[in-house]
């Protein structure tokens, strides 16, 4: 029965498959042609828009764009074509239009982030949110703070640039996953934007490079639930730990149990430790849309706030 429904829909799936693959085809060519033509920052570029890139990183994007191509390709010569014929014709037929289907799927998914994160379209949700975290970050004047895991300097900038007469220093590891973010266009940006009172350096969240109680206010954003950790109330600690007493800190991230255990216990600890007006406020519904926090995998962001 299962077999009968195949060979049928083998027969009749060759007008749908063609529309599909042309279609999807006219979208790659789209998507990477849109994707060529960002521009890469010149150091001696002034006078360029600041370009913050993407938290779906490209790379990504493009990988599973080009397997999906590759399997519909492979479902089209294979499962449709004469080159093989009988079980091992439907065989092939099922294969490449279940990974085909699942590509499809996958790549629409990474797009539509890539879309609503994006800096220059209509949603430009990753703008709303770094400036919806900064607006928690405050410094007296003269004094300094730190943006854990900047990226592209995004946030750091936009502290800064709240800050004027404070300074701000941005540190990433800048590792392979997030390729498309680096030190010098961290720089670019900040002169793009006529910021001079930040700085960025290479630097590790788990192990900071600096001593204890170094900053007036530490900031960060959607880094945390990146590192590999069993222990991330551990990292928090750790950039803790860098604040001076009186400071305050805003801390931005996915706060699921899955990924940071127990935030109620975890917030008891630090006011049991003398930490004040220590909240978690929840950003759904505030930054992003609950909606968006189902399909986008953000449930549970959350903004950790509090002064040591
Ligand atoms: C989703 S991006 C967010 C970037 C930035 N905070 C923003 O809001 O635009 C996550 C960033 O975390 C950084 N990151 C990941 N692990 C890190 C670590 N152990 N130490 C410092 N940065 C890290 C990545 O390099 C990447 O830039």
């Amino acid at each position: 029965m299962g077999f009968g429904f195949f060979m049928m829909a083998r027969k009749g799936i060759w007008i749908p498959c063609v529309i599909l693959a042309v279609v999807w085809l006219i979208h790659v060519i789209y998507f990477v042609f849109k994707v060529k033509t960002i521009k890469e920052p010149r150091k001696d570029d002034i006078n360029m828009k600041p370009d913050y890139k993407n938290w779906m990183p490209k790379g990504m994007v493009l990988s599973a764009v080009i397997a999906t191509t590759v399997f519909l390709l492979l479902f089209i010569v294979f499962g449709l074509t004469g080159i093989v014929s009988g079980t091992l014709k439907t065989l092939l037929f099922i294969v490449f239009l279940t990974f085909t289907a699942i590509g499809l799927c996958v790549s629409v998914w990474m797009i539509l982030m890539y879309r609503a994160f994006s800096y220059d379209g209509k949603r430009q949700m990753s703008r709303q949110i770094i400036e919806g975290v900064a607006e928690y970050v405050k410094l007296p004047d003269g004094g300094k703070g730190l943006d854990v895991g900047c990226g592209s300097g995004a946030l750091t900038i936009a502290c800064a640039r709240r800050n004027p007469n404070a300074s701000f220093i941005g540190i990433d590891r800048w590792g392979k996953e997030y390729a498309s973010f680096n030190k010098p266009l961290c720089e670019n940006n900040a002169k793009a934007e006529g910021v001079d009172n930040v700085s960025f350096a290479r630097g590790d969240a788990c192990k900071l490079d600096f001593a204890d109680e170094t900053f007036d206010a530490v900031t960060s954003n959607y880094v945390y639930h990146n590192i590999p950790s069993n222990d991330r109330q551990a990292i928090l600690l750790e950039t803790l730990r860098v604040l001076k007493k009186g400071g305050t800190f805003a801390i931005h991230d996915i706060f699921s149990k899955s990924k940071y255990g127990d935030m109620n216990a975890f917030m008891k600890k630090l006011k049991d430790m003398g930490y004040e007006k220590v909240e978690l406020i929840d950003s759904t519904g505030k930054f992003v849309t609950k909606w968006e926090s189902v399909w986008m995998e953000l449930a549970g962001s959350a903004l950790l706030t509090g002064r040591k």
